[in-house]
């Protein structure tokens, strides 16, 4: 038996009896949702017993974090990533949007830029405006079959105005890892134009290329780790996003009291089940977390295989998550469909649509399902293609 199978992530679970995002946007309908990025499998058995546990304590008064929580990250950021941090450097959130929403609201003044690679993670695009910045956009590449950074393209966006890099690391929806030579250019571009670096680390334990470790880029060095500020959660890993749990690592000290100023009165404590789940997942999730890879790489595998075969449509390899990005571009211009979500949910598959990550003519699917879903979504849309 395979580690994957011991932890059974073949088991279907009914979600359609319970309220949720993904599947309830296509209730009543026989529409396999691919779409939103949380993932069809019941989190770890340690985090559920560790909520089981602190339920049955009854009393769910105001808590701040506490040192075994503190440590579980700590020690996790060191084990996983390499990454030595202080306990100090540690700001708690409710969730990554909101901590990347903070960082716009500290970067500069209304008015100055934010600089971001798209496409991207919605939300992403519209935090500058939210906080009464200016998005500046530049578009990464897709060159050699990899989706890369276009430097010169970079270079042409970032003005007087640029006061952050907004970084997706790993990249959302294109699935890349960014090696160590792309970082150091990305740092190096940040400190020339004396940019705050806000770096989205949500995905990083979630990397399927063994040979591409997630390296955050404020562990570059010192200088680096002071102009960043870096957000992390035991969320998508884990799956485990309602219970909204988050946490911002600021090396600097004033960056850290300008940041937790911003956040004073507007932004509520973590919810203790979120902290008390995120403190079972860093410190007893590794072998969950192994299994689920394994499991995922095996998904990965089937989807570029199943893309492959369909005309009109092309996917790269996702280096990390569980989001495939796909380019349904050829398909749209040889069977005359404009709306390339709708064909596909008519097919009963529900997938993201590219236009709101700044790409009209993509799609993004969630292969993180059990392998029979998966199997049948994929045959739904080469059947529709078929057709
Ligand atoms: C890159 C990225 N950041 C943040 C989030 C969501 O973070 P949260 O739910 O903690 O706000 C997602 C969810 O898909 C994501 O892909």
């Amino acid at each position: 038996m395979s580690d994957a199978a011991a932890f059974d992530f073949d088991r279907i679970i009914d979600r359609r009896s319970l309220p949720s995002e993904k599947w309830g946007r296509y209730a009543g309908r026989d529409v396999l949702p691919l779409w939103v990025a949380d993932m069809d499998f019941a989190a770890p058995q340690a985090v559920i017993e560790a909520l089981h546990r602190r339920i049955d304590h009854g009393v769910f008064g105001y808590t701040d974090a506490w040192t075994s929580l503190v440590e579980a990250v700590v020690e996790g950021l060191r084990r996983d990533h390499g990454w030595a941090i202080e306990a100090d450097w540690l700001v708690w959130l409710p969730g990554v949007v909101t901590g990347f929403n903070l960082a716009c609201s500290i970067a500069g003044e209304a008015g100055d830029g934010i600089v971001t690679a798209a496409p991207v993670y919605p939300p992403f695009l519209s935090a500058p405006g939210n906080t009464g910045r200016v998005l500046q956009r530049c578009d990464l590449v897709l060159a050699d079959g990899r989706w890369q950074w276009d430097w010169d393209a970079l270079e042409r966006t970032a003005d007087a105005r640029s006061r952050m890099l907004l970084l997706c690391s790993p990249h959302n929806p294109v699935g890349r890892v960014f090696d160590e030579t792309e970082l150091r250019r990305l740092a190096e571009f940040a400190a020339r134009h004396d940019l705050l670096i806000c770096s989205d680390e949500i995905h990083c334990g979630l990397v399927l290329d063994e040979d591409r470790p997630h390296r955050p880029i404020a562990a570059l060095d010192d200088a680096v780790a002071k102009r960043t500020i870096t957000l992390m959660a035991p969320s998508k890993t884990w799956n485990i996003p309602a219970l909204y749990c988050a946490f911002a690592v600021i090396p600097d000290a004033a960056l850290r009291r300008r940041y937790r100023h911003a956040m004073r009165g507007l932004i509520p404590h973590v919810n203790v089940l979120g902290m008390v789940a995120t403190e079972a997942a860093y410190r007893d999730g590794g072998p969950w977390r192994a299994a689920l890879l394994d499991y995922l790489r095996g998904n990965r595998a089937r989807v570029l295989e199943a893309v492959a075969a369909m005309p009109g449509l092309a996917a790269t390899s996702p280096e990390a998550t569980y989001l495939a990005w796909i380019d349904c571009r050829g398909m749209m211009a040889a069977r005359g469909i404009e709306e390339p979500t709708a064909f596909f949910e008519a097919a009963g598959v529900g997938l993201s649509d590219g236009r709101y990550f700044g790409a009209p003519g993509w799609l993004r699917l969630n292969f993180g399902c059990p392998r029979a879903t998966l199997d049948e979504a994929l045959a739904r849309l080469a059947a529709a293609l078929s057709a």
